[in-house]
């Protein structure tokens, strides 16, 4: 716990529910949140928000490692967070898994 009474981590979801290859998108609180899997099957998670004009990437088809954002077309990486366009690579949260729970930590 933060001082002020903020968490400091977050649960997001179950580690069930973050695919091996592919996405799975929640919120914590105001901020959208993009859970994937790195290249060693490790949980990562990404502001579910476009770098571009910061529209939702929930939606946005996912294929060959990579997730279109459905408003314009920015393409991330979704092991990494890195930009395939001209866009500012996706934020990175923290993770941390207990139990079964992935726990995110919030950008403040
Ligand atoms: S908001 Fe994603 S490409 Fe414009």
């Amino acid at each position: 716990m933060l001082p002020g009474g903020q968490k400091d981590y977050e649960d997001a979801c179950s580690t069930m529910q973050v695919p091996k290859t592919g996405v799975f998108f929640t919120s914590i609180g105001s901020q959208e949140v993009m859970l994937s899997r790195d290249a060693r099957g490790e949980i990562v998670a990404f502001s579910g928000f476009c770098t571009h004009s910061f529209g939702k990437l929930d939606g946005g088809k996912v294929e060959g490692g990579e997730i279109t954002c459905p408003h314009h077309g920015a393409r991330f990486d979704i092991k990494t967070g890195k930009a395939k366009s001209a866009c500012p690579n996706l934020p990175k949260f923290d993770v941390k898994i207990e139990g079964r729970r992935v726990l995110v930590k919030p950008n403040r």
